[in-house]
């Protein structure tokens, strides 16, 4: 990810391990103030994934490898550190992925870190290939609509639903995003906007009450991401998705899903065994702090919806684009 610094562009990555320590950008904190944090303590990583320091299914992911191999390091008993840390979110698969990752390298005798570094480094690279696979997807002069934030930020470097966007601008197609905002948390308008403004890539922040509009009136594509992908392609990603995958199978619009393999559970034979969390109330009720809410409404925060896989034009992977029903070609990779 290219990030503009006061002092000229910056290469950067979400999560990386330096120096003995593991450093994110802190999300919570984009666009209004470029902050990194790190930390060595594996308990404070896994902190990092709950309180949604670092948040997107991949990022979550990596930073767990990291958060597994630090307590490996510190002698932690595997299996104590593996749920305490698999308990940090309950809906990415790439969280429960990558710890059993690590778990497997340390029982192969494997140096943890070094497999951490190279599981980030595995993801990285599954995302530039979903990247090259998806961008044929965009055509010069499209609208494309995407959903939460599934670029750079929520997976290392590139993304999976920006990562064609990345390579399809790279390689010189004009195109334009509606970024919808993503109640409650607005990982839209502070994430995915903030990156395509980075990448100099043409877009708007739109309500996310508005994309039957837009879908009607011109969109041609929406790439979305995903949290977790049920072996007969349900899946699960951020509370608004299914609105506009409905909408967009109404409106004839091609619905698209990129994610790499980490995201698809074969325990999950479809999206009724996915779990999704639910959020503290005070984010639908509170903004910037302040209560709008009138006290004594309760408020109901699912972080995700399921999606039918029968929805999904094509899943785009580092194996190619999949159509939901050739799922079990990559299920049996996992
Ligand atoms: O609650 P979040 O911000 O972690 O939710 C993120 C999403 O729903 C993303 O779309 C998903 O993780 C895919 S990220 C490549």
């Amino acid at each position: 990810m290219k990030v503009k610094m006061a002092d000229g562009v910056q290469d950067m990555r979400a999560v990386w391990f330096e120096n003995g320590s593991l450093k994110l950008i802190d999300q919570r904190k984009l666009p209004l103030a470029l902050e990194i944090v790190e930390t060595a303590d594996w308990r404070r990583a896994t902190e990092m994934i709950r309180d949604m320091t670092v948040r997107g299914a991949p990022a979550i992911g990596i930073t767990a490898a990291y958060a597994m191999a630090l307590a490996l390091r510190a002698g932690e008993d595997p299996q104590k550190a593996a749920l305490h840390i698999k308990a940090a979110r309950p809906t990415a698969y790439d969280l429960f992925y990558a710890v059993d990752r690590i778990a497997d390298a340390c029982a192969s005798g494997e140096d943890v870190l070094c497999a951490a570094d190279g599981y980030a480094e595995e993801i990285v690279e599954k995302c530039r290939a979903i990247g090259r696979y998806g961008a044929p997807l965009i055509a010069d002069g499209m609208k494309v609509m995407t959903h939460c934030n599934a670029g750079a930020l929520a997976t290392g470097d590139w993304g999976t639903a920006l990562a064609p966007m990345r390579v399809a601008h790279a390689e010189g197609r004009r195109f334009f995003v509606y970024v919808s905002e993503t109640r409650p948390r607005l990982q839209g308008m502070q994430l995915t906007a903030w990156e395509l403004l980075q990448e100099g890539i043409d877009h708007a922040i739109i309500p996310d009450s508005a994309s039957a509009r837009y879908l009607r009136d011109g969109v041609g594509l929406v790439i979305t991401g995903a949290d977790r992908i049920a072996a007969n392609g349900d899946f699960a990603n951020k509370i608004g998705t299914l609105d506009k995958a409905i909408l967009a199978r109404h409106f004839g619009v091609p619905f698209y899903v990129a994610a790499p393999i980490s995201t698809f559970d074969p325990h999950a034979a479809d999206g009724k065994a996915i779990p999704i969390e639910c959020r503290a109330e005070e984010e639908m009720t509170c903004l910037g702090g302040q209560r709008l809410a009138p006290i004594g409404s309760r408020a109901l925060n699912p972080a995700f919806d399921v999606t039918p896989g029968t929805l999904v034009t094509g899943f785009i992977t580092e194996s190619g684009i999949i159509p939901p029903d050739s799922l079990s070609r990559i299920m049996k990779r996992v």
